[in-house]
């Protein structure tokens, strides 16, 4: 994952100072490697490095550069760690393109084979590097850079956008999925991948929809057309991009910004899944006496979910602990022939580190998921997949929550086919069933944030609450609560939807909410109605998020949710409350990204 632009001035002025700042404002999409091209001489000039673009500048005297074209990124590793080989750009054997871009690439595997038998020379770990190399295929088959790159986009599967810079000083920018941004200044023409870092060099742009492409030519002129090189007509829109929100994106917080990317890290998780460690860490499953996972908070949420995924899927029925009280029992049970599924977004968790180690000591093996590959874990593990939603900067995970949930969904399913137990046919529907949930959540985003806006103050003057669920989506009720919890300071519990009666409903009034997240099993959603009017006629003030109700007469706050597939339903109904924390928070003054006495990554507890 990644930023990136493209600078021309329309002048001949030099861009290097420009592009320095555009690159700064989308250092929260990743810092781990930076890197330029720009054209001398005919020739391509490429400058990278494992360091953030500032220290590259520095590093390299960029800010003298005197270049009118200038190609930039600043990446987050997600297929191959932070090393300058895999930082963007990436040149073909020719060094006649520079490629730059953000996303990943779903049959990488494939094409990298494909240009090595070829006899193209792969330098890298990164998948952008193999699109280069694409790309060269198709230039040298037609020889024009815009001809050459429309027969390579079908090639291009997954969840991409990318700038290509040509030695002749045409630039193309496409994207499957997320759209790229063309600013229009007074001397210069911007290619960006962010649109708040546009604030001040630009006063209008063209918004890059999936499926279009946009060519640059060297002066600047902008040409749109699809990907069959039919043209395309758009007009420019006046920006607006308030200038104190530019470093976060211009959401107000990262924590919002990070909810709203949810739609597109689910297809960045799915495509930066390799096979070849899928089916690995299947057979690791399938092949163990037992499966324990370990994870804590959010990641420990989602590892619950992944149980029930398990179970339906595969018939196997994992141990899912926390990683804090797994040194103190289960660790010394564990042995040759366990798989420890380790789930850490940091990949840095002290207790996820103290009890893998210990583990993989005892001779289990540890398959670790992580959104951070650069971390211990993936150097404790056996092997590892990457979760792949881009960096996190506020400390209530987010969009590592979903993106969570979908790679372990993939897994659970993988080990189901591998077990005989799901048609492989099945395996075919996946891509186009997480692009439905993505469009079905974009669309939906505003609107639920509104509806939990609205919740938020229904039920912002409680004292606490709980949230209350059953089946699969209790484990969702268990994170609400925490994501309350953390982000807004209101006391929270999460509760199962049976468990209410044995005691949780007594303590139940005007000053104590209940959020009940309708279930997905027929009867357990059926007994969960009669809960919400018991809890309303003891003055509870109750927020229903569902996913069947038409309409309802209760004197509820109803929160609707659009329904996508069964299995995909934690991922839809995990954005309301997060938005529902997040609005709670707002709403009592919290500094949401930063709350008091949390760090995003806990280290130090019991190592
Ligand atoms: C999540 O919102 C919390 N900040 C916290 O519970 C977190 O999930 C936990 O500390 C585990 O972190 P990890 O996934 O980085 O290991």
């Amino acid at each position: 994952m990644g930023g990136f632009a493209y600078l021309v001035s329309t002048v001949g002025a030099s861009v290097a100072p420009v592009l320095l700042e555009v690159l700064t404002r989308m250092e929260f999409r990743g810092r781990d490697t930076s890197g330029v091209a720009w054209i001398e001489g005919g020739e391509l000039k490429v400058v990278k490095d494992s360091v953030p673009i500032g220290d590259l500048y520095a590093r390299y005297g960029l800010k003298d550069l005197r270049t009118p074209r200038l190609l930039g990124h600043t990446r987050y590793s997600t297929h191959g760690k932070a090393d300058p080989r895999n930082a963007h750009p990436h040149v073909d054997c020719r060094r006649r393109l520079a490629v730059v871009g953000d996303g990943a690439l779903r049959n990488y595997e494939e094409l990298l084979m494909e240009v090595l038998r070829r006899g193209h020379r792969v330098e890298s770990k990164s998948d952008f590097e193999v699109i280069a190399h694409v790309i060269e295929e198709f230039l040298d088959r037609y020889g024009s850079p815009v001809k050459g790159f429309l027969e390579a986009v079908p090639k291009l599967r997954g969840f991409i956008s990318v700038a290509v810079l040509f030695a002749d000083g045409i630039v193309v920018a496409y994207t499957s999925h997320q759209p790229i941004y063309i600013g229009l200044g007074e001397s210069l023409v911007a290619v960006v991948s962010t649109l708040a870092s546009l604030y001040g060099i630009a006063d209008s742009y063209y918004e890059v929809l999936g499926g279009e492409v946009a060519v640059v030519s060297p002066e600047g002129r902008v040409l749109f057309v699809d990907v069959e090189g039919r043209t395309v007509v758009k007009s420019p829109q006046p920006l607006r991009v308030s200038g104190d929100l530019v470093s976060k994106g211009g959401y107000p917080h990262h924590m919002l910004r990070e909810v709203y990317e949810v739609p597109y890290s689910i297809l960045r998780t799915a495509s930066a899944v390799q096979l070849k460690y899928l089916e690995m860490a299947s057979r690791m499953i399938l092949q163990s006496r037992r499966t324990i996972v370990i994870a804590n908070g959010t990641s420990l949420h989602a590892g619950m979910v992944f149980s029930y995924y398990l179970t339906e899927l595969a018939g196997i029925t994992p141990l899912v602990v926390s990683s804090s009280e797994f040194p103190l029992y289960y660790v010394d049970n564990v042995g040759v022939g366990d798989v420890v599924v380790a789930i850490s977004q940091s990949g840095e968790t002290s207790e996820v580190l103290r009890s893998t180690y210990e583990a993989r000591l005892r001779g289990a093996t540890v398959l670790g998921l992580t959104n951070n590959i650069n971390s211990r874990l993936t150097k404790f593990s056996n092997i590892y997949l990457p979760i792949a939603a881009g960096p996190e900067l506020a400390v209530p995970a987010t969009k590592t929550f979903t993106s969570t949930l979908i790679l372990l969904y993939i897994l659970a399913k993988y080990v189901g086919v591998v077990a005989g137990r799901v048609e492989k046919a099945e395996l075919g529907g996946l891509w186009g069933e997480l692009e439905e949930l993505s469009r079905t959540i974009l669309s939906n985003l505003d609107s639920i944030s509104a509806q939990t806006r609205g919740a938020a103050e229904y039920i912002g003057r409680c004292t606490s609450g709980y949230v209350v669920s059953r089946g699969i989506t209790y484990p969702l009720a268990l994170e609400g609560a925490l994501k309350i919890k953390e982000s807004s300071y209101l006391h929270a519990e999460g509760v199962e939807g049976g468990e209410l009666r044995h005691g949780p409903i007594s303590i139940l009034d005007r000053n104590v909410f209940t959020i009940f997240i309708e279930p997905l099993e027929g009867s357990a959603a059926a007994d969960m109605l009669n809960l919400v009017a018991e809890s309303v006629s003891y003055g509870s003030p109750v927020v229903l998020i569902s996913h069947s109700l038409e309409r309802s007469d209760l004197p509820v706050k109803v929160v609707r949710v659009p329904k996508v597939s069964r299995h995909l339903m934690p991922v839809a109904l995990a954005v309301p409350l997060q938005l529902l924390a997040y609005w709670l928070a707002v709403l009592r003054g919290v500094d949401v990204d930063k709350p008091r006495r949390l760090v995003k990554v806990v280290t130090g507890s019991s190592e």
